[in-house]
């Protein structure tokens, strides 16, 4: 039997890490793409970037991949989260979606947050994302603090949401869904929960009952399986990997609409 291919984004660090990790022990052919250590080098801030890592995995590819994680990003409040976390994703998932049409199987995953429930629904930011319009995005996120992260990651949920039952997806035959984790003790975090006074104030918006804080390895568990052929009827979902931040947050129903 051949094996799968994956491409992954972010692969060298943290949850792109464990999961690279996780994926190759299952068998996979990796497909690495970051900035440094990886097959393929690209900045997925610029155009130029997204379109070189889309003729890299094509070229690398054989003909079809079987599975994509988004999973590159960065946290913060600068514009540049907008670029990277939403534009970069989006571009990883469509600009592989033809290859992927070509499995017998495909599977995509998005990584998003948990932080996405801290966003306004109206947010021009995820407005501007939707529309696919980066300078108004970019535009819109200059000096909004750390409502930058939390609209970018809410934009990429409601892209897979809005975009996971159509003809070039589902249609293909293809699973598209998104992993929201809490919060994972990865580079991304160190500083932050190094913190005492960081910590608190993270743990008090994110709180985690089922065991803390996670590590990388149990939301690579998630992506997994995801990207698995196990995963045949999952689709368009937002699933919160956070140790029961979401249900602590919004009790009162299955899928409180959040826009
Ligand atoms: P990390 O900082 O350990 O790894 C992120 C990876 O993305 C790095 O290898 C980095 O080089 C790569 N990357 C950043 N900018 C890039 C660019 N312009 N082009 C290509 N690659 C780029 O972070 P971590 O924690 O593993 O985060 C992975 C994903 O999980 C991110 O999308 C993050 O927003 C998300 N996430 C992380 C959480 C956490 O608590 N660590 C919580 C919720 C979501």
């Amino acid at each position: 039997m051949t094996a799968r291919t994956c491409v992954l984004t972010g692969s060298a660090s943290g949850i792109g890490a464990a999961t690279s990790a996780r994926l190759a022990a299952a068998g996979y052919r990796v497909i690495t793409v970051d900035l440094h250590d990886a097959d393929l080098t690209a900045d997925l801030a610029s155009v130029a970037g997204r379109a070189a890592m889309v003729d890299g995995i094509t070229e690398a590819c054989g003909g079809h991949v079987d599975a994509v994680i988004a999973c590159a990003g960065v946290a913060g409040d600068d514009p540049l989260v907008v670029r990277v976390d939403y534009f970069g994703a989006v571009a990883t998932l469509d600009g592989c979606r033809p290859l992927l049409a070509r499995s017998d199987t495909p599977r995509a995953v998005a990584v998003t947050s948990v932080a996405l429930l801290q966003a306004q629904p109206d947010d021009p930011i995820i407005a501007a994302c939707l529309d696919g319009d980066e300078d108004r995005a970019v535009a819109a996120a200059e000096g909004r603090g750390p409502a930058v992260y939390a609209a970018a990651k809410r934009a990429l949920s409601r892209w897979v949401r809005r975009e996971a039952p159509t003809a070039p997806w589902a249609g293909a035959g293809i699973a598209l869904n998104a992993v929201a984790p809490g919060i994972v003790r990865t580079p991304m975090t160190a500083g932050l929960l190094a913190d005492e006074t960081w910590r608190h104030i993270a743990d008090e918006a994110v709180p985690m009952p089922l065991g803390g804080h996670a590590d990388p390895d149990d939301i690579a568990a998630v992506l997994t399986w995801m990207v698995s052929e196990d995963n045949r009827k999952m689709t368009g979902q937002v699933v919160f990997v956070d140790g029961g931040a979401h249900a602590t947050s919004c009790p009162g129903d299955v899928w409180p609409a959040t826009g």
